[in-house]
């Protein structure tokens, strides 16, 4: 089993971060494959808390391999200010232990004014992005008129091409949205600046990949964000501009389809979403509070309220499709101590009428009512369990029942944002 995938399977921020950084000391090479620093991935080591953004979340292992692959749009300064904290943690001695692809998309100044902008004018129909320029450098993307990092690897024609590419960003900032320029010699030079210092981590992500593949090493993919954000299987417009599922590995790492032996969907015991959207589980009452003071459920990367709800197997089984996912993993159970009776969304109702598969249009999604399952809850502090038979029965049933719905096994249950406050019942690499 030498190729896992983990995806997020709700609307981000499962547990990612978390999971990953427990299960990469059994990896050798962690691989983030889409999205960039709109992501937020916090992992906790003995009380020290790290957020990673960009960079893997295999890092905090001082021998693993961290790979970022062409799928992902990187902020060169987020990315420096990444590894500068890191290493000033001594997380990150070793610069060997990084390599960025070479075809990655770089998230230019303007990219960030755009997506700003872009809010504003939404008003009240705003998506509620991340504002980090996510949207704008995947639309240069696909407009084929992004920069990339072997850009940064040529300072002779770097110039030339950041003066274009600010004239053209700056007509629309100043002509369409009556915005300030920005100042393409000020950017040039930022630019050259990142280049010194990011060329030496330049590589071919995908050979390195085939390589300790051949060589029988483990590869753990980190997905970021999660399902129901992708581009084209998510809650669109409400939704990323990346694909997030499992095939965006393929994409956007360099790797070959049959190569994967295992997806893995994170999924919290209940549901959160940050930013606008349909959120069908969403309590808007003292429950969604709670869940949302004893989950700490602020965003990794803004900062912002996490909207919370209870958990919804109709989007989890529509995760399981799209994904192809073949094990699930529960974060944050802990997080529903005190909480009786426990509600699972098993179905939604639109007019009268069960839905049968996930609706593609806001319209039809804001009018669909879940149908519930209550579960009895339990009292018991979690955090101190480490494998099924010490969670409370309650607890167990839950996990259960989520399997039973979902039809995938569960292959590890999270207690807590530490590390080691995991339960695991099946390891990534195992068969
Ligand atoms: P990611 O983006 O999927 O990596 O998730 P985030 O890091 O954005 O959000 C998950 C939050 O929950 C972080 O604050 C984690 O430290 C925390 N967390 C992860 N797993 C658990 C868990 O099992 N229990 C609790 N209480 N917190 C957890
Ligand atoms: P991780 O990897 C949760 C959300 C934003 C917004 C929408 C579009 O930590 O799970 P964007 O800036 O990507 O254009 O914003 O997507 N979003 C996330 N929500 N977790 C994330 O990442 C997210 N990344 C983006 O809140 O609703
Ligand atoms: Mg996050």
């Amino acid at each position: 089993m030498p190729l896992v995938v983990l995806v997020g399977a709700q609307w981000g921020d499962e547990g990612k971060g978390k999971l990953v950084d427990h299960f990469a000391g059994e990896a050798d090479v962690v691989v983030r494959f889409q999205g960039g620093n709109n992501a937020g991935h916090t992992l906790v080591v003995d009380d020290d808390q790290v957020i990673v953004h960009l960079i893997p979340s295999g890092i905090l292992h001082p021998d693993k391999l961290c790979l970022i692959g062409n799928g992902v749009v990187i902020d060169p300064q987020v990315l420096c200010e990444e590894m500068d904290g890191l290493r000033a943690r001594h997380y990150f001695d070793d610069d060997s232990r990084l390599v960025i692809s070479t075809r990655a998309h770089l998230i230019m100044p303007y990219h960030r004014r755009l997506d700003l902008a872009a809010e504003n004018r939404k008003g009240r129909n705003k998506i509620g992005t991340t504002g980090r320029g996510i949207g704008p450098a995947y639309s240069d993307k696909m407009a084929r008129t992004g920069l990339r990092f072997h850009h940064l690897l040529d300072p002779e024609r770097l110039p030339g091409l950041i003066r274009a590419m600010v004239a053209e960003k700056n007509l629309f900032l100043t002509q369409v949205l009556e915005e300030a320029p920005l100042d393409a010699e000020a950017v040039v030079e930022e630019f050259l600046g990142y280049a010194r210092r990011l060329a030496p981590y330049a590589g071919d992500v995908s050979k390195v990949i085939e390589e300790r593949l051949d060589q029988g090493h483990k590869v753990l993919f980190e997905g970021a964000q999660g399902t129901m954000l992708d581009i084209d299987h998510g809650t669109y417009p409400f939704v990323t501009s990346s694909n997030t599922i499992a095939g965006a590995a393929c994409t956007g790492a360099g790797v070959g389809p049959k190569r994967i032996d295992k997806v893995i969907g994170i999924s919290k015991a209940y549901t959160t979403r940050v930013g606008g959207g349909p959120f069908p589980t969403e309590l808007k009452d003292e429950i969604g509070a709670r869940l949302r003071e004893r989950g700490k459920e602020f965003g990794a990367t803004t900062g912002r309220p996490r909207r919370c709800g209870w958990l919804d197997i109709f989007a989890l089984r529509y995760a399981r499709r799209v994904n192809g996912l073949t094990e699930i993993m529960i974060t944050k159970l802990d997080v529903l101590t005190g909480l009786d009776p426990i509600r699972i969304c098993v179905g939604y109702r639109c007019q009268g009428r069960l839905v049968e598969e996930f609706p593609p249009d806001l319209e039809t999604l804001e009018r669909c009512e879940p149908t519930w399952e209550e579960m009895p809850g339990w009292q018991e502090n979690l955090a101190g369990c480490r494998s099924l038979e010490q969670l409370p029965r309650p607890a167990r049933d839950y996990v259960r029942r989520i399997e039973a719905l979902t039809g995938v096994p569960v292959a590890a249950i999270s207690v807590g944002a530490e590390r080691e406050e995991t339960v695991v019942l099946r390891h990534p690499f195992e068969k």
